[in-house]
């Protein structure tokens, strides 16, 4: 596989520049905020740990998704990346590098200039399950910034945090709300005058636990704690009980993007009406101009399937309770669950299944997904290796179902 050679042509001194989307976020001023937005938030979760007395399956199995270790307090669990020997280093030129370094309790970023001190702060705060990457966080006072290396997990390797230049070291790119509430449960935020944002650091409860999509658990709790054995849910939230448009808008807020916000950070409740809260940034009659990576909403929305179906959501498909990442069978099986098994006039939802020859002849059941919802590059998480003539594509799996013949072909060949 093309990444895992790179590993190996991972040298001392190669820099790895990553172009996330999420660079987008820098770009947009945070003064479109409105103003009165001290104080929003939210403070008062409960956290898991509430709900797990009755809901234990649920609890054991969400607590290994990518959702809820999205952000966390930085540990030498969290942080993926190696203190040890020549790994923990990056060298920019002969004159600068960052060093990882554990010193007193403490993880640090220390940047060095010509062998002498530049600027060293704490990884605090770690954002992203590690999954694909992760980049942190240090605190200033009420204030986040980021640090300027980041992880990169397919090379398992340090590297130039998104976006940031390869010839110098920057500590001062401060965090906006937006970053917490796509990767966190709650935070309270605090205006700070120029239209930064500021975080009560005590408020933030990291991760994306099951308060972020249910809402405030508290009244649930102390009903069912003092009505043991009744059997409906009370006073919470359950989105499959919503219209379809917004059972979307819960997941849209995070996957369709990056949107202009009209109103602060964390002030979306799932339930609410998503474009009173940010509006799109792209044509959404079309979906051909849209990156694979991170806007699951547009793709999926562009879609036959979607668009003949009056029930499809993301729960057609994903079971957001569970890691289910590569399990291509158990998608599979809920492709059927509407189209039925290649060959099928008629499947479970009334539609039939595969048409094409091979996978008729071969019954080819157990993996509809990679010829229909490939894996394709993404034009915004771009790989940059100093020396290198041309970037690497991180490759996503696309939300736009469809035939794609050159791919399909391409599948069975390496299915001989
Ligand atoms: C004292 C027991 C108890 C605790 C604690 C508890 N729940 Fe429940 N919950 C129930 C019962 C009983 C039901 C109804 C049966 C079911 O759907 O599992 C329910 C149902 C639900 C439903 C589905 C509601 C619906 O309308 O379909 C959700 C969502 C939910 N709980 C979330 C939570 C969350 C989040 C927490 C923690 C903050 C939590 N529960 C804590 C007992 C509890
Ligand atoms: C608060 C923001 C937020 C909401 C709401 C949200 N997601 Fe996510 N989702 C994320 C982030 C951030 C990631 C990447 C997590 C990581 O790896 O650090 C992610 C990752 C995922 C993944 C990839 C998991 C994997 O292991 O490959 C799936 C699938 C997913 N989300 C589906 C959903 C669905 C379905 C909904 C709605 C029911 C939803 N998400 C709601 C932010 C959100
Ligand atoms: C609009 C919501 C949104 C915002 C804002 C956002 N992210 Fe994300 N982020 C996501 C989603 C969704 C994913 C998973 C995307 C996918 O797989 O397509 C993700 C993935 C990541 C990952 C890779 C995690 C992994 O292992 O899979 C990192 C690292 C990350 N984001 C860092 C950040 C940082 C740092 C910020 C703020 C400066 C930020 N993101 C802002 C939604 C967001
Ligand atoms: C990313 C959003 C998200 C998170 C996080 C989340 N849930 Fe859910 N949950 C949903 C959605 C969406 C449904 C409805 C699924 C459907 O349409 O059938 C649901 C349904 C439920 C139900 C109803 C029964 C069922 O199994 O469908 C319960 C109970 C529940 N969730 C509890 C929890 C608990 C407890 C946690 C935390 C450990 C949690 N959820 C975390 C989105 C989420
Ligand atoms: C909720 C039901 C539902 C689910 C689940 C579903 N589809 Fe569909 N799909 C449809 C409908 C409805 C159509 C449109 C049929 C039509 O227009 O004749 C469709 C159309 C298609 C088409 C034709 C697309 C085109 O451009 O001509 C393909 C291919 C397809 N689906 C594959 C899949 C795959 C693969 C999965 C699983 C990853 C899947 N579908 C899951 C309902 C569904
Ligand atoms: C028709 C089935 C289907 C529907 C509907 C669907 N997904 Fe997916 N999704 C998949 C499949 C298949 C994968 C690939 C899983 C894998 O290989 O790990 C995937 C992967 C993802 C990923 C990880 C992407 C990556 O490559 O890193 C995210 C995030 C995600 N889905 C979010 C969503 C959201 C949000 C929605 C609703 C807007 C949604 N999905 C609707 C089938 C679906
Ligand atoms: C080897 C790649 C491959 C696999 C595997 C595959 N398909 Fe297809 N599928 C195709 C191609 C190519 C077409 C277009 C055939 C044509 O032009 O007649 C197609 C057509 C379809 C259609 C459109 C049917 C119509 O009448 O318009 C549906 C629906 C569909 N596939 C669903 C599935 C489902 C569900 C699975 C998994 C059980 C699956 N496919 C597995 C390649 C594949």
């Amino acid at each position: 596989m093309g990444l895992l050679r790179c590993r190996r042509n991972v040298v001392i001194g190669l820099v790895v520049l990553l172009i996330y989307w999420v660079n987008a976020q820098w770009t947009v001023p945070p003064a479109a905020v409105p103003s009165g937005s001290a104080g929003v938030g939210s403070a008062g979760f409960l956290g898991a740990a509430a709900c797990v007395s009755c809901h234990k399956a649920i609890c054991d199995s969400h607590a290994v998704t990518a959702h809820f270790l999205s952000s966390s307090v930085a540990s030498s669990v969290s942080i993926k990346g190696s203190f040890r020997g020549s790994r923990s280093r990056v060298v920019f030129n002969d004159r600068l590098e960052v060093l990882m370094e554990k010193r007193g309790g403490k993880f640090l970023q220390t940047a060095m200039f010509n062998g002498a001190l530049y600027e060293s702060e704490a990884f605090d705060v770690v954002i992203g399950s590690g999954r694909k990457g992760q980049s942190y966080l240090y605190w200033d006072s009420v204030r986040l910034f980021q640090l300027p290396i980041s992880y990169y997990t397919p090379l398992d390797s340090w590297c130039n945090s998104p976006g940031y230049p390869t010839n110098l070291v920057y500590f001062g790119k401060q965090v906006p709300g937006q970053c917490m509430e796509c990767h966190a449960t709650g935070a309270k935020l605090m205006e700070l005058g120029d239209g930064a944002v500021g975080f009560d650091r005590g408020s933030i409860v990291y991760g994306i636990d099951c308060e972020r999509c249910h809402g405030d658990g508290a009244e649930h709790v102390k009903w069912h704690m003092a009505h043991v054995g009744e059997k409906g849910g009370h006073a919470i939230l359950n989105a499959a009980r919503l219209g379809r448009q917004q059972r979307l808008d819960g997941c849209a807020l995070c996957h369709s993007g990056f949107r202009r916000q009209v109103m602060p950070s964390f002030s979306f409740k799932v339930g609410d009406t998503l474009d009173k809260f940010s509006t799109a940034v792209y044509d959404t009659g079309s979906v051909a101009g849209l990156d694979v990576h991170g806007n699951q909403y547009g793709l999926l929305t562009g879609s036959k399937c979607f668009r003949g179906s009056a029930q499809m959501d993301c729960s057609s498909c994903h079971d957001v309770h569970r890691d289910e990442a590569g399990k291509v069978g158990v998608f599979s099986q809920r492709c059927m669950s509407c189209h039925g098994a290649p060959g099928s006039v008629v499947g479970g939802a009334r539609l039939a299944g595969c048409s094409f020859g091979p996978v008729k002849e071969r019954g080819l059941v157990g993996n509809c997904v990679d010829c229909h919802m490939p894996a394709l590059p993404s034009q915004k998480i771009l790989l940059q290796f100093s020396g290198a003539a041309k970037p690497v594509h991180d490759l996503v799996r696309t939300h736009r179902i469809g035939i794609y013949p050159e791919i399909s072909a391409a599948y069975l060949k390496s299915r001989k």
